[in-house]
Protein backbone atom coordinates (compact mmCIF):
# COMPACT_ATOMS: atom_id res chain seq x y z
CA UNK A 1 0.00 0.00 0.00
CA UNK A 2 1.41 3.12 -0.70
CA UNK A 3 1.83 5.38 2.50
CA UNK A 4 -0.24 8.73 2.03
CA UNK A 5 2.22 10.77 4.34
CA UNK A 6 5.39 9.75 2.78
CA UNK A 7 6.81 8.28 -0.11
CA UNK A 8 10.43 8.90 1.32
CA UNK A 9 11.81 9.97 4.27
CA UNK A 10 13.22 13.76 4.23
CA UNK A 11 16.89 12.45 4.98
CA UNK A 12 16.59 9.67 2.09
CA UNK A 13 16.28 12.29 -0.80
CA UNK A 14 19.24 12.71 -3.08
CA UNK A 15 20.44 13.11 -6.62
CA UNK A 16 19.16 9.82 -7.77
CA UNK A 17 15.76 10.86 -7.31
CA UNK A 18 15.74 13.88 -9.57
CA UNK A 19 13.12 14.65 -11.28
CA UNK A 20 10.88 12.06 -8.78
CA UNK A 21 7.42 13.58 -7.40
CA UNK A 22 7.83 12.60 -3.64
CA UNK A 23 6.04 13.52 -0.45
CA UNK A 24 7.65 13.85 3.02
CA UNK A 25 5.90 14.61 6.29
CA UNK A 26 7.75 15.67 9.32
CA UNK A 27 8.32 19.13 11.52
CA UNK A 28 9.70 23.01 9.82
CA UNK A 29 12.63 24.20 10.26
CA UNK A 30 14.67 27.11 9.40
CA UNK A 31 11.68 29.48 7.46
CA UNK A 32 13.37 32.20 5.03
CA UNK A 33 11.65 34.17 2.83
CA UNK A 34 13.96 35.35 -0.40
CA UNK A 35 12.19 37.78 -2.58
CA UNK A 36 9.63 35.75 -3.47
CA UNK A 37 10.73 32.38 -3.29
CA UNK A 38 9.74 30.81 0.35
CA UNK A 39 12.63 28.03 1.58
CA UNK A 40 12.16 25.86 4.79
CA UNK A 41 14.07 22.41 5.96
CA UNK A 42 11.86 19.48 6.87
CA UNK A 43 13.03 17.44 8.79
CA UNK A 44 12.31 13.55 10.35
CA UNK A 45 13.68 11.20 11.88
CA UNK A 46 16.43 10.35 9.16
CA UNK A 47 17.27 13.57 9.17
CA UNK A 48 16.07 16.94 6.83
CA UNK A 49 15.83 18.54 3.29
CA UNK A 50 15.26 21.64 1.82
CA UNK A 51 11.76 22.55 0.65
CA UNK A 52 11.27 25.56 -1.83
CA UNK A 53 7.92 27.40 -2.84
CA UNK A 54 7.13 29.17 -5.56
CA UNK A 55 4.27 31.55 -4.19
CA UNK A 56 3.57 32.46 -8.00
CA UNK A 57 2.79 28.93 -9.00
CA UNK A 58 1.51 27.41 -5.69
CA UNK A 59 -1.35 27.68 -3.03
CA UNK A 60 0.22 30.38 -0.88
CA UNK A 61 -2.46 29.86 2.11
CA UNK A 62 -1.04 27.25 3.92
CA UNK A 63 2.42 28.31 3.47
CA UNK A 64 2.15 31.76 4.95
CA UNK A 65 0.86 29.93 8.11
CA UNK A 66 4.05 27.65 8.84
CA UNK A 67 6.09 28.06 11.66
CA UNK A 68 8.90 26.71 13.38
CA UNK A 69 8.18 23.16 14.14
CA UNK A 70 4.70 23.08 12.79
CA UNK A 71 4.08 19.35 11.14
CA UNK A 72 3.19 19.38 7.51
CA UNK A 73 3.09 17.23 4.67
CA UNK A 74 5.26 18.18 1.13
CA UNK A 75 4.53 17.42 -2.09
CA UNK A 76 7.07 18.19 -5.25
CA UNK A 77 9.80 17.23 -7.64
CA UNK A 78 13.04 16.40 -6.31
CA UNK A 79 15.37 19.13 -7.82
CA UNK A 80 18.98 19.70 -7.83
CA UNK A 81 20.07 22.89 -5.96
CA UNK A 82 21.54 25.39 -7.93
CA UNK A 83 25.48 25.39 -8.74
CA UNK A 84 26.85 27.75 -5.00
CA UNK A 85 24.03 26.38 -2.82
CA UNK A 86 24.42 22.99 -2.00
CA UNK A 87 24.91 22.44 1.74
CA UNK A 88 27.58 20.12 2.43
CA UNK A 89 26.99 19.58 6.02
CA UNK A 90 23.26 17.69 5.14
CA UNK A 91 23.41 14.12 3.62
CA UNK A 92 20.26 15.49 1.02
CA UNK A 93 22.46 19.31 0.62
CA UNK A 94 22.58 18.99 -3.14
CA UNK A 95 18.68 18.73 -3.38
CA UNK A 96 15.66 20.20 -2.54
CA UNK A 97 12.12 19.59 -3.29
CA UNK A 98 9.73 21.96 -5.17
CA UNK A 99 6.68 21.94 -3.56
CA UNK A 100 3.59 21.47 -5.49
CA UNK A 101 1.61 21.45 -2.69
CA UNK A 102 1.98 21.70 1.28
CA UNK A 103 -0.58 20.63 3.82
CA UNK A 104 -0.21 21.86 7.62
CA UNK A 105 -0.95 18.85 9.17
CA UNK A 106 -0.69 20.44 13.03
CA UNK A 107 0.63 23.63 14.03
CA UNK A 108 3.12 24.48 17.31
CA UNK A 109 2.99 26.69 19.88
CA UNK A 110 6.41 29.27 20.47
CA UNK A 111 8.99 27.15 21.27
CA UNK A 112 10.65 26.96 24.68
CA UNK A 113 13.90 27.08 22.93
CA UNK A 114 15.41 26.07 19.52
CA UNK A 115 15.16 22.42 18.25
CA UNK A 116 19.15 22.71 17.58
CA UNK A 117 22.07 20.94 18.27
CA UNK A 118 23.82 23.53 19.26
CA UNK A 119 21.32 25.32 21.01
CA UNK A 120 22.34 26.18 24.62
CA UNK A 121 19.69 25.38 26.45
CA UNK A 122 19.76 24.82 30.38
CA UNK A 123 19.55 20.85 31.16
CA UNK A 124 16.16 21.42 33.28
CA UNK A 125 14.58 23.54 30.89
CA UNK A 126 15.39 20.04 28.32
CA UNK A 127 14.00 17.53 30.58
CA UNK A 128 10.82 19.88 31.17
CA UNK A 129 10.30 19.86 27.49
CA UNK A 130 12.12 16.59 26.88
CA UNK A 131 9.89 15.93 23.77
CA UNK A 132 11.38 18.93 22.42
CA UNK A 133 14.71 17.76 23.52
CA UNK A 134 14.35 14.60 21.82
CA UNK A 135 13.62 15.88 18.52
CA UNK A 136 17.21 17.48 18.53
CA UNK A 137 19.22 15.16 16.02
CA UNK A 138 21.79 14.51 18.42
CA UNK A 139 19.44 13.07 20.86
CA UNK A 140 17.94 11.26 18.19
CA UNK A 141 21.45 9.80 17.14
CA UNK A 142 22.00 8.80 20.67
CA UNK A 143 18.87 6.36 20.51
CA UNK A 144 20.03 5.80 17.70
CA UNK A 145 23.35 4.02 18.74
CA UNK A 146 21.20 2.80 22.08
CA UNK A 147 19.12 0.55 20.02
CA UNK A 148 21.74 -0.92 18.04
CA UNK A 149 23.59 -1.98 21.20
CA UNK A 150 20.55 -3.68 22.20
CA UNK A 151 19.80 -5.28 18.86
CA UNK A 152 23.59 -6.51 18.76
CA UNK A 153 23.19 -7.56 21.88
CA UNK A 154 19.88 -9.59 21.22
CA UNK A 155 21.26 -11.57 18.23
CA UNK A 156 24.70 -12.43 19.25
CA UNK A 157 22.94 -13.77 22.30
CA UNK A 158 19.96 -15.86 20.79
CA UNK A 159 22.36 -17.03 18.15
CA UNK A 160 24.49 -18.18 20.82
CA UNK A 161 21.85 -19.91 22.88
CA UNK A 162 21.13 -17.55 25.37
CA UNK A 163 17.49 -17.34 25.87
CA UNK A 164 15.96 -14.19 27.07
CA UNK A 165 13.51 -14.74 30.15
CA UNK A 166 11.99 -11.62 32.41
CA UNK A 167 12.54 -11.47 35.90
CA UNK A 168 9.88 -9.52 38.57
CA UNK A 169 10.40 -6.00 38.83
CA UNK A 170 7.87 -6.09 42.45
CA UNK A 171 10.24 -8.62 44.39
CA UNK A 172 12.27 -8.87 47.61
CA UNK A 173 15.37 -6.88 48.55
CA UNK A 174 18.70 -8.02 46.51
CA UNK A 175 22.47 -8.22 47.22
CA UNK A 176 23.97 -5.55 45.61
CA UNK A 177 24.09 -2.82 48.52
CA UNK A 178 22.15 -0.08 47.53
CA UNK A 179 19.40 1.63 49.23
CA UNK A 180 16.15 0.12 48.10
CA UNK A 181 12.61 1.42 46.18
CA UNK A 182 10.23 0.15 48.19
CA UNK A 183 6.69 0.01 46.93
CA UNK A 184 3.61 -0.77 49.69
CA UNK A 185 1.70 -4.17 49.39
CA UNK A 186 -2.25 -2.92 49.21
CA UNK A 187 -3.45 -6.70 50.10
CA UNK A 188 -0.80 -7.27 52.39
CA UNK A 189 -0.76 -4.07 54.52
CA UNK A 190 2.51 -3.39 56.12
CA UNK A 191 4.57 -5.13 53.48
CA UNK A 192 6.79 -4.06 51.27
CA UNK A 193 7.88 -5.23 48.01
CA UNK A 194 11.36 -4.09 46.54
CA UNK A 195 12.41 -3.04 43.35
CA UNK A 196 15.29 -5.17 41.84
CA UNK A 197 18.83 -3.71 42.09
CA UNK A 198 19.61 -6.76 39.66
CA UNK A 199 18.51 -9.98 38.58
CA UNK A 200 21.20 -11.61 40.37
CA UNK A 201 19.11 -14.31 42.31
CA UNK A 202 16.72 -14.85 39.77
CA UNK A 203 19.18 -15.47 37.51
CA UNK A 204 20.85 -17.84 39.58
CA UNK A 205 17.60 -19.63 39.64
CA UNK A 206 17.50 -19.97 36.30
CA UNK A 207 20.29 -21.59 36.54
CA UNK A 208 18.83 -24.11 39.13
CA UNK A 209 16.29 -24.51 37.00
CA UNK A 210 18.31 -25.91 34.04
CA UNK A 211 17.79 -22.72 31.47
CA UNK A 212 21.97 -23.27 31.04
CA UNK A 213 22.04 -19.85 28.95
CA UNK A 214 19.84 -16.63 30.42
CA UNK A 215 20.79 -12.77 29.42
CA UNK A 216 17.54 -9.73 29.74
CA UNK A 217 18.30 -6.17 28.83
CA UNK A 218 17.01 -5.80 32.78
CA UNK A 219 15.74 -2.42 33.84
CA UNK A 220 17.16 -2.23 37.55
CA UNK A 221 16.56 0.46 40.75
CA UNK A 222 18.87 1.35 43.13
CA UNK A 223 18.38 4.32 45.65
CA UNK A 224 21.67 5.84 45.75
CA UNK A 225 23.27 9.42 45.21
CA UNK A 226 23.83 10.62 41.73
CA UNK A 227 26.41 11.31 39.91
CA UNK A 228 27.09 12.03 36.07
CA UNK A 229 27.52 7.59 35.21
CA UNK A 230 23.94 7.15 37.81
CA UNK A 231 20.53 6.64 37.61
CA UNK A 232 18.23 5.44 39.74
CA UNK A 233 17.20 3.44 37.16
CA UNK A 234 19.34 2.18 34.72
CA UNK A 235 19.54 -0.72 32.27
CA UNK A 236 21.96 -3.76 32.51
CA UNK A 237 22.87 -6.31 29.48
CA UNK A 238 22.24 -9.11 32.27
CA UNK A 239 24.13 -12.69 31.11
CA UNK A 240 23.99 -15.95 33.47
CA UNK A 241 25.30 -19.21 31.96
CA UNK A 242 25.88 -23.00 33.80
CA UNK A 243 28.96 -25.54 32.95
CA UNK A 244 31.52 -22.89 32.09
CA UNK A 245 34.44 -22.30 33.26
CA UNK A 246 35.76 -18.28 33.45
CA UNK A 247 37.65 -18.70 30.52
CA UNK A 248 35.10 -20.02 28.60
CA UNK A 249 32.79 -17.63 29.73
CA UNK A 250 35.41 -14.48 29.32
CA UNK A 251 35.88 -16.01 25.92
CA UNK A 252 31.85 -15.50 25.12
CA UNK A 253 31.40 -12.32 26.78
CA UNK A 254 34.39 -10.74 24.74
CA UNK A 255 32.89 -11.81 21.62
CA UNK A 256 29.67 -10.39 22.65
CA UNK A 257 31.94 -7.27 23.40
CA UNK A 258 33.58 -7.45 19.72
CA UNK A 259 29.63 -7.56 18.23
CA UNK A 260 28.21 -4.81 20.24
CA UNK A 261 31.05 -2.55 19.36
CA UNK A 262 31.88 -4.43 16.19
CA UNK A 263 28.23 -2.86 15.61
CA UNK A 264 29.04 0.80 16.66
CA UNK A 265 32.26 0.98 14.98
CA UNK A 266 34.67 0.86 17.98
CA UNK A 267 37.04 -2.42 17.23
CA UNK A 268 38.65 -4.26 19.54
CA UNK A 269 41.20 -6.58 19.56
CA UNK A 270 40.77 -10.02 21.52
CA UNK A 271 41.89 -11.40 23.49
CA UNK A 272 41.82 -8.45 26.00
CA UNK A 273 44.02 -7.45 28.26
CA UNK A 274 43.85 -8.49 31.76
CA UNK A 275 45.00 -6.98 34.91
CA UNK A 276 45.09 -7.61 38.55
CA UNK A 277 42.92 -5.71 41.11
CA UNK A 278 46.31 -5.52 42.85
CA UNK A 279 48.69 -4.29 39.60
CA UNK A 280 45.62 -1.97 38.87
CA UNK A 281 45.63 0.06 42.44
CA UNK A 282 49.59 -0.40 42.28
CA UNK A 283 50.28 1.36 39.18
CA UNK A 284 47.03 3.55 38.59
CA UNK A 285 45.47 3.59 41.98
CA UNK A 286 42.19 2.17 41.26
CA UNK A 287 40.37 -0.69 39.84
CA UNK A 288 38.71 1.19 37.09
CA UNK A 289 42.19 2.51 35.34
CA UNK A 290 41.95 4.68 32.05
CA UNK A 291 44.91 2.62 30.50
CA UNK A 292 45.38 4.86 27.18
CA UNK A 293 48.07 6.93 28.92
CA UNK A 294 50.97 5.62 31.45
CA UNK A 295 51.66 8.32 34.29
CA UNK A 296 51.88 5.76 36.81
CA UNK A 297 52.19 5.77 40.00
CA UNK A 298 55.53 5.07 41.83
CA UNK A 299 55.75 4.49 45.45
CA UNK A 300 58.13 6.92 47.28
CA UNK A 301 57.72 5.30 50.87
CA UNK A 302 61.11 3.70 50.84
CA UNK A 303 62.96 6.73 49.44
CA UNK A 304 61.34 8.82 52.92
CA UNK A 305 61.85 6.24 55.12
CA UNK A 306 64.24 8.10 57.24
CA UNK A 307 62.30 11.52 56.65
CA UNK A 308 63.28 14.33 58.83
CA UNK A 309 59.51 16.34 57.64
CA UNK A 310 57.27 15.62 60.61
CA UNK A 311 54.07 15.56 58.16
CA UNK A 312 56.00 12.51 56.25
CA UNK A 313 57.21 10.61 59.11
CA UNK A 314 54.23 10.77 60.99
CA UNK A 315 51.76 10.15 57.70
CA UNK A 316 54.00 6.71 57.76
CA UNK A 317 54.81 5.62 61.54
CA UNK A 318 50.42 5.42 61.45
CA UNK A 319 50.61 2.57 58.30
CA UNK A 320 50.25 5.14 55.35
CA UNK A 321 52.46 5.49 52.72
CA UNK A 322 53.96 8.37 50.24
CA UNK A 323 53.65 7.94 46.56
CA UNK A 324 53.31 10.16 43.11
CA UNK A 325 53.79 10.53 40.18
CA UNK A 326 55.23 12.39 36.83
CA UNK A 327 52.14 14.58 34.70
CA UNK A 328 54.34 13.49 31.28
CA UNK A 329 54.42 16.44 28.93
CA UNK A 330 53.63 19.29 31.37
CA UNK A 331 55.35 22.93 31.20
CA UNK A 332 53.14 25.55 32.85
CA UNK A 333 51.55 24.92 36.40
CA UNK A 334 50.48 28.23 37.78
CA UNK A 335 49.36 28.46 41.22
CA UNK A 336 45.91 28.85 40.63
CA UNK A 337 45.79 25.17 38.87
CA UNK A 338 47.58 23.45 41.46
CA UNK A 339 45.04 25.03 43.52
CA UNK A 340 42.83 22.82 41.71
CA UNK A 341 44.72 19.48 42.21
CA UNK A 342 45.24 20.39 46.29
CA UNK A 343 41.80 21.03 46.75
CA UNK A 344 40.75 17.33 44.53
CA UNK A 345 43.03 15.57 47.32
CA UNK A 346 41.24 17.12 50.09
CA UNK A 347 38.01 16.47 48.77
CA UNK A 348 39.14 12.81 49.90
CA UNK A 349 40.49 13.86 53.11
CA UNK A 350 44.62 13.78 52.23
CA UNK A 351 45.77 17.23 53.76
CA UNK A 352 47.08 18.39 50.53
CA UNK A 353 49.74 17.51 47.38
CA UNK A 354 53.01 18.11 47.60
CA UNK A 355 54.12 20.15 44.15
CA UNK A 356 57.35 19.90 43.05
CA UNK A 357 59.76 20.70 40.33
CA UNK A 358 63.66 19.70 39.03
CA UNK A 359 65.83 22.19 38.68
CA UNK A 360 68.77 20.82 37.63
CA UNK A 361 70.20 18.55 40.60
CA UNK A 362 67.77 20.26 42.90
CA UNK A 363 64.03 19.42 43.62
CA UNK A 364 61.64 23.40 44.29
CA UNK A 365 58.44 23.28 46.22
CA UNK A 366 57.12 23.45 48.98
CA UNK A 367 58.73 21.17 51.22
CA UNK A 368 61.62 20.25 49.46
CA UNK A 369 63.99 22.44 51.47
CA UNK A 370 63.58 19.79 54.02
CA UNK A 371 64.43 16.72 51.48
CA UNK A 372 67.86 15.26 52.47
CA UNK A 373 70.40 14.89 49.22
CA UNK A 374 69.04 11.22 49.13
CA UNK A 375 65.37 12.05 49.28
CA UNK A 376 66.05 14.53 46.64
CA UNK A 377 68.16 11.98 44.25
CA UNK A 378 65.53 9.06 45.21
CA UNK A 379 62.90 10.87 44.22
CA UNK A 380 63.93 12.52 41.11
CA UNK A 381 64.88 8.43 39.83
CA UNK A 382 61.88 6.88 40.99
CA UNK A 383 59.78 9.51 39.38
CA UNK A 384 62.14 9.80 36.43
CA UNK A 385 61.95 13.05 36.66
CA UNK A 386 63.78 15.34 34.01
CA UNK A 387 65.43 19.04 34.41
CA UNK A 388 62.13 21.24 34.29
CA UNK A 389 59.55 18.50 34.89
CA UNK A 390 57.20 18.85 37.52
CA UNK A 391 56.50 16.01 39.72
CA UNK A 392 53.47 15.40 42.23
CA UNK A 393 53.98 13.80 45.58
CA UNK A 394 50.84 12.55 48.31
CA UNK A 395 51.24 11.25 51.74
CA UNK A 396 48.74 9.70 53.52
CA UNK A 397 46.43 6.06 54.22
CA UNK A 398 46.94 4.43 50.61
CA UNK A 399 43.64 4.31 49.90
CA UNK A 400 42.80 7.92 49.96
CA UNK A 401 46.03 8.62 48.08
CA UNK A 402 45.03 6.51 45.36
CA UNK A 403 41.78 7.87 45.01
CA UNK A 404 43.50 11.16 45.25
CA UNK A 405 45.94 10.47 42.36
CA UNK A 406 44.14 8.16 40.57
CA UNK A 407 42.13 11.48 39.97
CA UNK A 408 45.30 13.26 39.22
CA UNK A 409 46.13 11.29 36.55
CA UNK A 410 42.36 11.75 34.96
CA UNK A 411 42.70 15.67 35.53
CA UNK A 412 46.48 15.63 33.50
CA UNK A 413 44.79 12.92 30.90
CA UNK A 414 42.36 15.91 30.00
CA UNK A 415 44.28 19.22 30.81
CA UNK A 416 47.06 17.60 28.47
CA UNK A 417 45.23 16.33 26.19
CA UNK A 418 47.29 13.06 26.62
CA UNK A 419 44.19 10.67 24.87
CA UNK A 420 43.81 10.98 20.82
CA UNK A 421 40.22 11.44 20.52
CA UNK A 422 38.17 7.87 19.40
CA UNK A 423 40.78 5.38 21.28
CA UNK A 424 39.53 2.84 23.41
CA UNK A 425 40.91 0.38 25.37
CA UNK A 426 38.67 -2.22 26.92
CA UNK A 427 40.51 -4.09 29.80
CA UNK A 428 39.50 -7.32 32.63
CA UNK A 429 40.25 -6.36 36.14
CA UNK A 430 40.75 -9.74 38.21
CA UNK A 431 41.47 -11.50 40.57
CA UNK A 432 39.83 -9.07 43.29
CA UNK A 433 40.02 -9.55 46.99
CA UNK A 434 36.72 -11.42 47.57
CA UNK A 435 36.27 -9.26 50.83
CA UNK A 436 37.42 -5.98 52.34
CA UNK A 437 37.03 -4.38 55.94
CA UNK A 438 34.61 -2.02 56.69
CA UNK A 439 36.32 0.13 59.30
CA UNK A 440 32.84 1.59 60.12
CA UNK A 441 30.71 -1.49 60.83
CA UNK A 442 33.85 -3.47 62.16
CA UNK A 443 33.28 -6.10 59.90
CA UNK A 444 33.89 -8.27 56.71
CA UNK A 445 31.84 -7.19 53.23
CA UNK A 446 31.80 -8.53 49.98
CA UNK A 447 33.86 -7.15 47.09
CA UNK A 448 30.96 -7.46 44.70
CA UNK A 449 28.00 -9.97 46.12
CA UNK A 450 28.07 -12.48 48.69
CA UNK A 451 27.22 -15.03 46.16
CA UNK A 452 30.28 -14.85 44.57
CA UNK A 453 32.57 -17.60 44.52
CA UNK A 454 36.38 -17.91 45.93
CA UNK A 455 39.10 -18.88 43.80
CA UNK A 456 39.21 -22.61 44.51
CA UNK A 457 43.27 -22.36 45.93
CA UNK A 458 42.17 -19.81 48.30
CA UNK A 459 39.33 -21.25 49.65
CA UNK A 460 41.28 -22.67 52.45
CA UNK A 461 42.59 -19.25 53.54
CA UNK A 462 38.84 -18.25 54.17
CA UNK A 463 39.15 -18.43 57.48
CA UNK A 464 42.55 -17.97 58.69
CA UNK A 465 43.52 -14.97 56.79
CA UNK A 466 40.01 -13.99 54.69
CA UNK A 467 41.26 -10.88 53.25
CA UNK A 468 44.00 -13.01 51.22
CA UNK A 469 41.51 -14.87 49.53
CA UNK A 470 40.94 -13.70 45.73
CA UNK A 471 37.41 -13.50 43.96
CA UNK A 472 36.45 -15.58 40.92
CA UNK A 473 34.95 -11.74 39.91
CA UNK A 474 35.57 -9.86 37.08
CA UNK A 475 35.16 -6.02 35.57
CA UNK A 476 35.08 -4.91 32.36
CA UNK A 477 36.76 -1.45 32.35
CA UNK A 478 36.57 0.73 28.82
CA UNK A 479 38.53 4.20 29.29
CA UNK A 480 38.88 4.48 32.94
CA UNK A 481 34.76 3.45 33.73
CA UNK A 482 33.40 0.39 34.73
CA UNK A 483 30.66 -0.82 32.34
CA UNK A 484 30.57 -4.25 33.83
CA UNK A 485 30.75 -6.65 36.24
CA UNK A 486 30.47 -10.30 37.47
CA UNK A 487 31.85 -13.48 38.90
CA UNK A 488 31.28 -17.06 38.89
CA UNK A 489 29.14 -17.52 41.40
CA UNK A 490 28.71 -20.17 45.21
CA UNK A 491 27.07 -23.22 43.85
CA UNK A 492 27.22 -25.69 47.12
CA UNK A 493 25.76 -24.51 50.30
CA UNK A 494 28.19 -25.45 52.48
CA UNK A 495 30.50 -22.96 51.29
CA UNK A 496 27.89 -20.34 51.06
CA UNK A 497 27.16 -21.09 54.65
CA UNK A 498 30.93 -20.43 55.40
CA UNK A 499 31.15 -17.01 53.42
CA UNK A 500 27.60 -15.72 54.74
CA UNK A 501 29.43 -16.60 58.84
CA UNK A 502 32.44 -14.19 57.27
CA UNK A 503 30.31 -11.53 56.08
CA UNK A 504 28.82 -11.61 60.05
CA UNK A 505 25.05 -12.65 58.60
CA UNK A 506 23.25 -14.87 60.81
CA UNK A 507 21.59 -17.92 59.82
CA UNK A 508 18.13 -16.25 60.17
CA UNK A 509 19.00 -12.67 58.53
CA UNK A 510 20.37 -15.45 55.43
CA UNK A 511 17.10 -17.18 55.87
CA UNK A 512 15.30 -14.35 56.04
CA UNK A 513 16.78 -12.46 53.15
CA UNK A 514 18.20 -14.99 50.58
CA UNK A 515 16.35 -18.35 51.69
CA UNK A 516 14.66 -19.17 48.63
CA UNK A 517 18.29 -19.06 47.30
CA UNK A 518 20.03 -20.83 49.86
CA UNK A 519 17.33 -23.79 49.12
CA UNK A 520 17.71 -23.89 45.55
CA UNK A 521 20.85 -24.44 45.71
CA UNK A 522 20.81 -27.42 47.39
CA UNK A 523 18.84 -28.85 44.68
CA UNK A 524 21.28 -29.85 42.26
CA UNK A 525 22.70 -26.19 41.37
CA UNK A 526 24.77 -26.36 38.46
CA UNK A 527 27.81 -24.74 38.59
CA UNK A 528 27.50 -20.93 37.49
CA UNK A 529 28.17 -17.39 36.91
CA UNK A 530 27.70 -14.52 35.09
CA UNK A 531 28.19 -10.48 34.15
CA UNK A 532 26.14 -7.35 34.02
CA UNK A 533 27.30 -4.69 31.78
CA UNK A 534 25.55 -1.25 32.91
CA UNK A 535 24.25 -0.22 28.70
CA UNK A 536 23.70 3.12 29.64
CA UNK A 537 27.62 4.20 30.17
CA UNK A 538 28.50 1.74 27.55
CA UNK A 539 26.30 4.09 25.13
CA UNK A 540 27.57 7.40 27.06
CA UNK A 541 31.01 6.28 25.99
CA UNK A 542 30.17 5.36 22.49
CA UNK A 543 28.49 8.59 21.42
CA UNK A 544 30.85 10.94 23.75
CA UNK A 545 27.93 12.25 25.91
CA UNK A 546 29.08 13.96 29.24
CA UNK A 547 26.27 12.36 31.03
CA UNK A 548 24.19 9.30 31.33
CA UNK A 549 21.40 11.21 31.08
CA UNK A 550 21.48 12.03 27.03
CA UNK A 551 21.81 8.43 26.09
CA UNK A 552 18.09 7.71 28.39
CA UNK A 553 15.02 8.59 26.44
CA UNK A 554 12.92 9.83 30.09
CA UNK A 555 15.42 10.16 32.82
CA UNK A 556 15.59 11.73 36.06
CA UNK A 557 17.51 14.57 37.56
CA UNK A 558 20.64 14.76 39.82
CA UNK A 559 17.32 14.88 42.81
CA UNK A 560 16.12 11.82 41.36
CA UNK A 561 12.71 13.57 39.78
CA UNK A 562 11.16 13.73 36.90
CA UNK A 563 10.60 17.64 36.24
CA UNK A 564 8.21 16.73 32.97
CA UNK A 565 5.87 14.12 34.90
CA UNK A 566 6.90 15.64 38.32
CA UNK A 567 7.76 12.16 39.64
CA UNK A 568 7.86 11.97 42.89
CA UNK A 569 4.52 13.64 43.28
CA UNK A 570 2.25 13.26 47.10
CA UNK A 571 -0.52 11.29 46.47
CA UNK A 572 -4.39 11.39 48.07
CA UNK A 573 -5.28 10.76 51.45
CA UNK A 574 -7.34 7.75 50.59
CA UNK A 575 -4.29 5.91 48.39
CA UNK A 576 -2.05 6.32 51.86
CA UNK A 577 -5.40 4.96 53.87
CA UNK A 578 -5.69 2.11 51.88
CA UNK A 579 -2.02 1.34 51.94
CA UNK A 580 -2.24 1.88 55.91
CA UNK A 581 0.19 4.62 55.50
CA UNK A 582 0.40 7.66 57.48
CA UNK A 583 3.03 10.07 56.61
CA UNK A 584 5.31 11.45 59.52
CA UNK A 585 6.79 14.87 58.88
CA UNK A 586 11.02 14.91 59.83
CA UNK A 587 12.38 16.92 62.26
CA UNK A 588 13.56 19.54 59.45
CA UNK A 589 10.24 20.14 58.51
CA UNK A 590 9.13 20.89 62.07
CA UNK A 591 11.69 22.42 63.30
CA UNK A 592 13.26 19.99 65.31
CA UNK A 593 10.14 18.68 67.02
CA UNK A 594 8.97 15.10 66.32
CA UNK A 595 5.85 15.12 64.50
P1 LIG B 1 26.97 -4.33 39.43
O1 LIG B 1 26.34 -3.81 40.65
O2 LIG B 1 28.47 -4.22 39.30
O3 LIG B 1 26.69 -5.87 39.25
O4 LIG B 1 26.30 -3.65 38.17
C1 LIG B 1 26.69 -4.00 36.86
C2 LIG B 1 26.91 -2.75 36.01
O5 LIG B 1 25.77 -1.91 36.01
C3 LIG B 1 26.17 -0.54 35.86
N1 LIG B 1 25.57 0.25 36.96
C4 LIG B 1 24.92 1.42 36.79
N2 LIG B 1 24.67 2.16 35.70
C5 LIG B 1 23.97 3.29 35.84
N3 LIG B 1 23.48 3.73 37.02
C6 LIG B 1 23.69 3.05 38.16
N4 LIG B 1 23.18 3.49 39.32
C7 LIG B 1 24.45 1.82 38.07
N5 LIG B 1 24.85 0.89 38.98
C8 LIG B 1 25.51 -0.06 38.28
C9 LIG B 1 27.68 -0.52 35.90
C10 LIG B 1 28.02 -1.84 36.52
O6 LIG B 1 29.28 -2.30 36.08
N6 LIG B 1 24.21 -8.52 39.71
C11 LIG B 1 25.55 -7.99 39.49
C12 LIG B 1 26.16 -8.54 38.22
C13 LIG B 1 26.58 -9.99 38.30
O7 LIG B 1 27.28 -10.35 39.27
O8 LIG B 1 26.24 -10.73 37.37
C14 LIG B 1 25.46 -6.48 39.40
O9 LIG B 1 24.41 -5.88 39.37
O10 LIG B 1 28.19 -0.43 34.58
Amino acid sequence: MPNVFRTHYAGELSLALEGEVVTVSGWVKRIRDHGGLVFFEVWDRSGLVQVVADPTTVDYEPIKQVRLEYVVKVEGEVKRRPSGTENLQHRTGDVEIRISRLTVLNACKPLPFLVEDDAEVQENVRLLYRYLDLRRPRMIENLRVRHSAMQATRKFLSDNGFMEVETPILTKSTPEGARDFLVPSRLTRGHFYALPQSPQLFKQLLMVAGFDRYFQIARCFRDEDLRADRQPEFTQIDIEASFLTLEEFLEVNERLLEKIFGELEIPLERPLRRISYKDAIETYGTDKPDVRFGMHLKDLSAVFSGSSLEVFRKAMESGGVIKGLKPEGLNEFPPKEQSVLEEMARSVGLGGLTIIRREGGALKGRLTRHFSEAETSGTIETLGLGDGEWGILAVGPNARLCTALSQVRLYFRDKLGLVPAGSHAFLWVVDFPLLEYDEAEGRYTSMHHPFTAPMDEDVHKLEQDPLAVRAKAYDMVLDGNEIGGGSMRIYNSALQERVFSLLAISKEEARQKFGFLLDALAYGAPPHGGIAYGLDRIVTLVVGASSIRDVIAFPKTQKGTCLMTQAPSPVSEDQLQELGIRLVKSKAETGGLDA
